[in-house]
């Protein structure tokens, strides 16, 4: 009794797809307008959706088998709770832009993990984006519709996340990464062959559950602003690396570390994308490991399971490993050989099971499209 003709007794309009991402390097970079690499994964959210003409917006979950039915006039921010509240804030955000939409039946379906940092919340935004843009003739571009995704997730769902994890997935094409400047939205693909370099990208969900909505990513946020405020730059991406120890100097010790990240970060963003672009994708290897001891000491947004994750990857014959996303538990990613890929896991896995941890998931991230009509 759950596929759209009997959910809603018509045939739907369309279906869409939005996918989930992992960040190579770039992590907490988007909010203080510096650079971000993320891939998007083969895993998705999908929308099959019809527009309604009584003004209702309903939306159908796979995942928790539920019908939410809202009136579009209604919708306010912080109205709607839990999962709907992300596609009810996507057609808010529409219609407060001024874009007129009305009501539109949806089932949606998701492989993408939720909970393990792979903005699962991003690709459910960006579905919905890219259905209505279709179904109501908007003409808006994935960069625009991102910005509106990102505009529900701040401001209806109230979540202050910056605008990583919505280009990712409105923006990204296979086989490549989403060299993106978050000042203004420029972007660059760049290849990354990592069959053809003999590698590939392991994915290991710690299971433990992230959360952004519960202070600690704001207050890091606000930090940074301050710390911008402080050194009277419009955000630390300003900040290079040449004037990073004056400005250390003139920060109250508890600034010191988050600023200290965020520069070198951006810097370690450049450096990958030079190695990507010179065809040499193993190098980032180390790159990656120097993101997390960073993101460790001195953003501390991982936690014990994540630092796990990496050491025995590490130990275990990647070439790098990193905790990726916002933090606070979530995912790390590894490279690896693809010929050592099946031992890495393990090893991860074992480790796991030595410190008394839950198993870890293990995926393969191949850099994926973005949101598309799939018919
Ligand atoms: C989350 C946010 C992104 C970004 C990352 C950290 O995924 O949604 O905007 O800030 O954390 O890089």
């Amino acid at each position: 009794m759950n596929d759209f003709a009997q959910l809603y007794g018509r045939p739907f309009e369309g279906e869409w797809a939005a996918p989930g991402r992992v960040n190579l390097i770039g992590e907490h970079t988007d909010y203080n307008l510096g650079f971000v690499l993320p891939i998007a994964l083969p895993q998705t959210v999908r929308a099959q959706a019809a527009r309604s003409g009584d003004g209702q917006l309903r939306l159908w979950s796979a995942q928790g088998r539920e019908l939410v039915a809202l009136r579009v006039d209604d919708l306010a921010p912080g109205s709607v709770p839990g999962w709907a509240g992300y596609p009810a804030g996507v057609v808010w955000a529409l219609r407060e832009a001024g874009h007129p939409v009305g009501g539109a039946d949806l089932r949606l379906d998701s492989d993408v993990p939720s909970g393990a940092g792979l903005s699962s919340s991003a690709a459910l935004e960006c579905v919905v984006a890219a259905a209505y843009n279709d179904l109501y003739g908007l003409g808006l571009s994935a960069a625009e519709l991102a910005v509106l995704a990102q505009r529900a997730e701040n401001a209806f769902v109230g979540v202050p996340c910056g605008i990583m994890d919505q280009m990712a997935s409105m923006c990204c094409r296979p086989g490549a990464a989403l060299f993106l400047d978050s000042r203004d939205l420029t972007m660059r693909h760049v290849p990354v062959d990592l069959a053809g370099a003999g590698l590939a990208l392991l994915v290991l969900d710690t299971r433990v559950k992230h959360d952004l909505g519960d202070g600690a990513y704001a207050a890091l946020r606000a930090g940074c602003e301050r710390a911008a405020a402080l050194l009277g730059l419009p955000a630390l991406r300003s900040l290079q690396p040449s004037g990073l120890a004056d400005a250390l100097a003139q920060l109250p010790p508890e600034l010191v570390p988050l600023v200290r990240h965020v520069v070198t970060e951006n810097a370690r963003v450049e450096a990958a994308v030079a190695l990507l672009d010179a065809g040499d994708p193993a190098a980032l290897g180390p790159i990656l490991t120097a993101g997390h001891a960073s993101l460790r000491d001195d953003y501390r947004v991982s936690c014990p399971e994540t630092d796990l994750a990496v050491e025995a990857a590490v130990a275990a014959g990647a070439h790098g490993a990193r905790m990726t996303g916002g933090g606070f538990g979530g995912s790390v990613i590894a490279l690896v050989d693809a010929d050592a890929a099946g031992h890495v896991a393990a090893e991860v896995t074992a480790a796991f099971r030595a410190a008394g941890y839950a198993e870890p998931r293990t995926l393969t991230a191949v850099p994926a499209e973005g949101a598309r009509r799939l018919r």
